[in-house]
């Protein structure tokens, strides 16, 4: 067994899929609250006004994260519940829930993991053009500088932004909030929330906090070509390039690849960039966020396709089950960048389409996604053996919660959401990753 000893075992979540609370208390709405309110955007129309309600329920979230006996909890600031105008005065009871949930937390050794931006703009600040604008670095920087002051000494693990082509997908594709279809905004807008990346490393750096560690967190997706044609091998390099390649380059390469800045020039969609951009976006970092959920299979060869449909190995919800996808992904850093910072799973997980079944006995028995993840541990473990720094594990997520536009209709949690009365009640697999944990924790002392 070769996770080491101190290595943080967590679940994830994060502020605008869990708290509702929507209005309370001073807070103004995010993109996703806005975009909940267009009709067809978000399935059933569902809205993240209550999901979880954790923003009243922190108690119950509290109590299950210490009887799963998790070491860490990675969660995130909603920016509009602690400064309602985006920029400017904070919000004293806004800032008062996550003194205590950090506080709390603390209390019980379980380390806050705390991201600052995971998708919830302040509507206010897309009403100015949002990640568009370029403003928007120096209002992420302004909204960093406040939290790490007021929370610095108190959260051992901080990341600035939270799988940044989230960003490019609200603005170039519609998919996400704030529901732009523009290939040129959406190419400005994760530009600039790269440079923002920076500016709050740079607040963070200034403030030369003594026990506190900052990172970002990325996806990544690798790509497989079915067949080896010069097509299916293009277009796998194609898309690595733009899926994940576009943030860990400036990030961990400190600059854009010929390969990007090539094909959007000829494209007419390259973004506006200043030279010392990327002395922000390529600053040192303490750790790396990796989220890993699956690779890509791609071909234009129908009958490959076809063949791959057939003989895969796939899950109920019809993705491929494919756990080294984590091994993959920690090699590919040290491969690409030869990276020498600590990788932390920030996120890694699975989701049943609809409702999930109650056995008999009253317990979702969700057999798929102990697989799932027993099988990224098995290769998890497998890297670290290989002599890989990977120090964390956080599973997504604690329990059911908004799922963005698939609402509540994917189901994340290894613990089951009721989003009509708030009660939480644990799936098999929260009983599965419980005893791992311990299990893991007793072999490492
Ligand atoms: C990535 C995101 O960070 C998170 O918000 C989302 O719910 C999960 N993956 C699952 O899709």
């Amino acid at each position: 067994m070769a996770f080491p000893k101190n290595f943080l075992w967590g679940t994830a979540t994060s502020a605008g899929q869990i708290e509702g609370g929507a209005l309370d208390d001073g807070r103004t709405p995010s993109i996703w609250d806005t975009l909940a309110t267009k009709p067809g955007r978000i399935h059933n129309n569902s809205t993240p006004a209550v999901a979880c309600d954790s923003y009243h329920k922190f108690d119950r979230d509290l109590k299950n994260l210490i009887d799963l006996g998790v070491n860490s909890y990675r969660f995130s600031i909603s920016w509009s519940r602690v400064m309602p105008n985006g920029v400017g005065p904070l919000n004293d009871k806004g800032m008062d829930y996550y003194k205590r949930v950090i506080e709390q937390l603390n209390k019980n050794n379980i380390t806050p993991n705390v991201t600052l931006y995971h998708w919830d703009l302040p509507q206010v600040l897309e009403d100015r053009g949002g990640w568009v604008n370029r403003d928007s670095i120096q209002w992420f920087g302004e909204y960093a500088d406040k939290m790490f002051r007021a929370f610095g000494d108190v959260v051992p693990m901080w990341s600035t932004i939270n799988e940044p082509i989230a960003t490019y997908v609200g603005y170039a594709h519609g998919g996400f909030a704030p529901g732009h279809r523009n290939e040129c905004w959406g190419n400005q807008a994760r530009h600039n929330i790269l440079v923002a990346h920076g500016k709050g490393v740079e607040a963070f750096r200034a403030l030369n906090l003594k026990d506190s560690k900052i990172g970002v967190v990325i996806d990544i997706w690798k790509r497989h070509a079915l067949t080896d044609s010069p097509e299916d091998i293009a277009l796998m390099i194609d898309e690595d390039e733009r899926n994940w390649k576009f943030y860990t380059d400036p990030i961990l390469a400190g600059r854009y690849s010929d390969y990007i800045l090539e094909h959007l020039e000829k494209e007419g969609t390259l973004m506006k960039m200043e030279p010392h951009d990327f002395e922000l976006t390529g600053q040192p970092l303490d750790y790396f966020g990796l989220n890993v959920y699956n690779r890509v299979t791609v071909t234009r060869n129908e009958q490959a396709r076809l063949d791959f449909s057939q003989g895969g190995n796939f899950l109920n919800n019809r993705n491929e089950y494919y756990p080294k996808a984590v091994y993959d992904a920690i090699h590919l850093l040290h491969d690409l960048y030869d990276i020498k910072y600590p990788i932390y799973v920030t996120e890694n997980g699975t989701f049943f389409e609809g409702t999930e079944p109650v056995a008999e006995d009253g317990m979702i028995h969700d057999d798929d996604r102990i697989r799932y993840v027993a099988g990224f541990l098995e290769w998890l473990e497998k890297a670290i053996d290989e002599g890989y720094d990977v120090r964390g594990y956080y599973l997504w997520s604690l329990m059911d919660n908004f799922e963005w536009t698939a609402a509540y209709n994917f189901k994340f949690g290894i613990m089951s959401t009721d989003f009509a009365t708030g009660n939480v009640t644990w799936k098999k697999s929260a009983y599965f990753y419980r005893d791992f944990i311990k299990a893991a924790i007793e072999r490492s002392k």
